[in-house]
């Protein structure tokens, strides 16, 4: 079973909160929200995101799914903590180390909050795998992390195939989760290869119908 965690980056602000509520109506089981500090990537969304969760709260019981895309991971985590979202995803790549990143998790699991490790396109799958015992996902960026409405990079499925593999040779139990360039036509290829997870920004906020395009990413 596949799940949708809609992107709302792309999303007209004039527009945002009737788009909110049609999400919703369209069946997405999150609300994925990408933090950007215009340092780890040079998009800023911090305000935005802020505003933007604000307002899906009042309307909404969905699960928020929060990427981050920063390099203080902690002073953005607890930007988040009062909106008690399911998870929180930081970047690898934004760790000093790996007792920086076991801090990290630990920090956000105190917090009640379930865990995901995110790396970029040209990291390796093998850095996350001695962390997956303590998390419970791993989200594959199938873009360079930054902006919306980018074209998917084939070479990132390949990685997902392998954390799958991985995951089920060790009895582990883990979301795999894949974001960037999403669309009816590839996420059959991401689904075999072992994702449960698809993030979808640009391709269901233009989509004419989004409840047919949910319905349609659920069925693959
Ligand atoms: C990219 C973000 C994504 C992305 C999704 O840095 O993490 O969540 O914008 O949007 P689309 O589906 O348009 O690539
Ligand atoms: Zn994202």
């Amino acid at each position: 079973m596949v799940e949708v965690s809609a992107s709302i980056l792309s999303v007209e602000k004039q527009e945002s909160l009737k788009t909110f509520y049609n999400l919703e109506a369209a069946k997405i089981n999150y609300f994925h929200i990408d933090v950007m500090d215009g340092k780890f990537v040079k998009n800023n969304t911090l305000d935005l995101m802020i505003e933007y969760v604000r307002n899906i709260k009042n309307i909404s019981n969905l699960p928020l799914d929060i990427h981050l895309m920063v390099e203080d991971v902690k002073s953005n985590i607890n930007d988040y903590l009062d909106f008690n979202p399911n998870i929180i995803t930081f970047h690898l790549e934004a760790c000093k180390d790996s007792k920086n990143v076991s801090e990290i998790i630990d920090y956000i699991k105190q917090n009640n909050i379930k865990v995901g490790i995110a790396i970029k396109p040209e990291t390796k799958i093998e850095e996350v795998f001695k962390y997956l015992p303590f998390i419970h996902m791993v989200l594959i960026m199938t873009v360079e992390p930054g902006y919306g409405g980018q074209k998917l990079i084939p070479e990132t499925i390949e990685k997902v195939s392998k954390l799958k593999n991985y995951i089920e040779k060790n009895n582990l139990e883990l979301d795999i989760e894949v974001d960037g360039g999403i669309n009816l036509n590839n996420a059959d290829e991401l689904k075999k290869a072992g994702s449960n997870i698809m993030v979808v920004g640009s391709s269901l906020v233009n989509s004419e119908n989004y409840t047919e395009t949910v319905k349609e990413l659920c069925k693959i």
